[in-house]
């Protein structure tokens, strides 16, 4: 596969933005820069910058979101990360060639207009990873 291109954002799963954004903001001091709500994966999102790399905080906007149902399995943590790519459709080809599982067959709509496909976890040893391209 032609090479991902960066750390586009790491995906951190929490119950509370609101509480959440202090520890970012004013005790690590990262960027914020703003919010965003993702209707496709039941989330609100609030992002901010450390260096090149984006924080994304993810809070579950009811019960039935993903988010919601990884934080009551394993608690708020580390949900995912995304890696910018280029040519998805051809990056998802290649990674079905070689055997690796898909979440998404077709990609979806991810934060600041990215298209995204994760891929399963059980096929990146057991981290949750995303495949995003700008757009
Ligand atoms: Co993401």
């Amino acid at each position: 596969m032609q090479p991902v291109q960066a750390i586009d954002h790491i995906g951190i799963a929490v119950r509370s933005i609101e509480s959440a954004r202090l520890l970012y903001e004013r005790t690590l001091g990262a960027t914020f820069e703003g919010t965003e709500v993702v209707p496709d994966q039941k989330v609100n999102a609030a992002f901010f910058t450390v260096g090149g790399v984006r924080i994304e905080l993810l809070e579950p906007t009811g019960p039935d979101s993903p988010v919601a149902a990884y934080i009551e399995k394993r608690g708020e943590g580390i949900h995912h990360i995304a890696y910018a790519v280029a040519g998805l459709e051809e990056r998802i080809k290649e990674l079905a060639k070689e055997g690796v599982r898909l979440i998404d067959e077709v990609p979806r709509g991810g934060t600041h207009g990215t298209r995204i496909v994760f891929l399963h976890p059980k096929s990146t040893h057991g981290v949750l990873t995303e495949l995003c391209e700008p757009q």
